[in-house]
């Protein structure tokens, strides 16, 4: 089963509108036009206007970086699916530790985000991963299977094209700790042998799992090559063309 690599961009709390305006534009000057790899940018809910213009004519795709599981209503300083729809958006990062650590955000909160996001047609991009303190004592394939099996309960089989899972060991998050290309393969094989057993083998060869935490070009093309690793979320290396662009370029390339 062949599928498209992703390298998604999540830019975090950086970047005014019109610096996002100048990043998205460097991007799309040198990778606005291919189609070998899907490009996505996550900025923030106040650029997403004005990116939203800006990507329509380019491959280059929009993401947000989280939304509320409810559809209106008096729910202060959140944004809905539909108001992302609303802009253009294809994508939506939901999960991400930050929110897990920051916010208390639970597989049961994120759940319900995830299944919003599918009624609406945005494609989640849906965070696990493990501490430094689970991965030393063992547990990480535990933590990984059961965020997987609790974010995704209830997930309707008919959409599963449109769901991508990210892996991104929450001790490589903004570190400079890359996890090895032999720690990725062995998670990311082990979350699809999940969700084979959550939604058969077909399924499971479809879904497009990323990896992230510290991806950068020099290390890009390692992890890439790994049989299951679909793609990468990137953080730091996503605010400047330059670096962004190499990793695209690695995929390319693998
Ligand atoms: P860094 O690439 O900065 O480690 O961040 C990864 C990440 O959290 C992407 O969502």
């Amino acid at each position: 089963m062949s599928r498209k690599f992703l390298i998604a961009g999540n830019w975090k709390m950086n970047k005014t509108a019109s610096e996002a305006v100048d990043l998205i534009d460097e991007i799309k000057s040198s990778v606005g036009g291919q189609t070998a790899v899907q490009v996505c940018v996550c900025p923030s809910f106040t650029s997403l206007a004005k990116t939203s213009e800006l990507v329509e004519q380019s491959e280059v795709l929009l993401g947000a970086q989280d939304m509320n599981a409810s559809p209106s209503g008096a729910f202060t300083g959140e944004v809905s699916a539909e108001m992302l729809r609303d802009l253009y958006v294809s994508f939506v990062i939901l999960g991400h530790s930050e929110r897990r650590q920051y916010y208390g955000e639970t597989n049961q909160i994120v759940n319900q985000k995830i299944l919003a996001a599918i009624d609406n047609n945005l494609k989640p991009i849906y965070c696990i991963g493990e501490t430094l303190e689970e991965r030393e004592n063992g547990r990480t394939l535990d933590v990984v299977r059961n965020q997987v099996r609790e974010g995704l309960e209830n997930f309707p089989s008919k959409s599963i094209e449109n769901l991508v899972l990210a892996y991104e060991p929450i001790w490589a998050i903004g570190t400079g700790k890359t996890a090895t290309d032999e720690m990725a393969q062995e998670v990311h094989c082990d979350i699809r042998k999940v969700l084979s057993e959550m939604f058969g083998d077909a399924a499971s060869s479809s879904i497009r799992i990323l990896y992230g935490g510290s991806m950068k070009p020099e290390n890009a093309e390692g992890l890439l090559s790994q049989a299951d690793v679909d793609g990468g979320l990137i953080g730091g290396a996503s605010l400047t063309a330059r670096s962004f662009v190499g990793i695209i370029e690695a995929a390319q390339k693998v």
